[in-house]
């Protein structure tokens, strides 16, 4: 399954693809694309030998579905992507279009929840869950159907960035866990745990080997 990811920043979550579609592994990350120029995901796929390209315009769908399909790319992943992806692009890849999100959607979703708005609003809220969510990208804002979730307990001293950091960690085996299944069975499968209830207790536990396909 070849795969292109988007990024607007620092691409850990990117790294974590590049990591886990290497040797036998069933993907390959084969095209990464940002809307900014120095975003740091640019120089992780540089570093991985995997094509790079900035969009003049990110809201031109045309050139964007143009680029994906001149990669024979089957698989898109918005890992930290801040441009609103254009309609054409959402339609010409339904259910070939990932998103991962740093909670538990619906909730904490929408315009304007990114990055720390995100775990500021989960902790102004004094919910005592949190999480990671993959689900697949729709015409409206973190509504697609989800994916994968996997939950992230907030501690009573938690701060945005110790919260995030946390639930980050997770982003790193979900994401990975998704991409591998979908790859596996040629299209995206919905992950659920593969016993009654999650385990929390930090560190993270292999998620992956938790999750099974549907
Ligand atoms: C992650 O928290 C992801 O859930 C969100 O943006 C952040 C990107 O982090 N959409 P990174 O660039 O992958 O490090």
């Amino acid at each position: 399954m070849r795969v292109a990811v988007l990024a607007s920043g620092g691409g850990s979550n990117l790294q974590a693809l590049l990591d886990c579609c290497q040797g036998d592994a069933p993907a390959r990350v084969v095209l990464v694309i940002s809307n900014k120029p120095t975003a740091r995901a640019l120089e992780r796929a540089r570093t991985a030998g995997v094509d790079t390209v900035v969009l003049d315009d990110p809201a031109d769908g045309a050139a964007l579905v143009g680029l994906l399909e001149t990669h024979r790319i089957d698989l898109v992943v918005l890992a930290g992507y801040l441009k609103l992806v254009p309609r054409e692009v959402v339609d010409a890849f339904q259910g070939r279009m990932l998103n991962i999100h740093p909670a538990l959607l619906p909730s904490f979703g929408g315009q304007g929840m990114y990055g720390h708005h995100v775990h500021e609003a989960v902790l102004a809220a004094g919910a005592t869950l949190s999480g990671a969510t993959v689900h697949l990208v729709d015409a409206e804002y973190d509504r697609g159907p989800i994916v994968a979730q996997w939950p992230v307990p907030v501690a009573p001293d938690d701060t945005p960035e110790t919260l995030a950091q946390r639930v980050l960690a997770v982003e790193h085996q979900l994401l990975p866990a998704v991409v591998l299944a979908a790859a596996r069975a040629g299209r995206v499968v919905r992950l659920v745990p593969t016993e009654p209830g999650f385990n929390t207790a930090p560190p993270p536990r292999a998620v992956g080997s938790a999750l099974r396909p549907t």
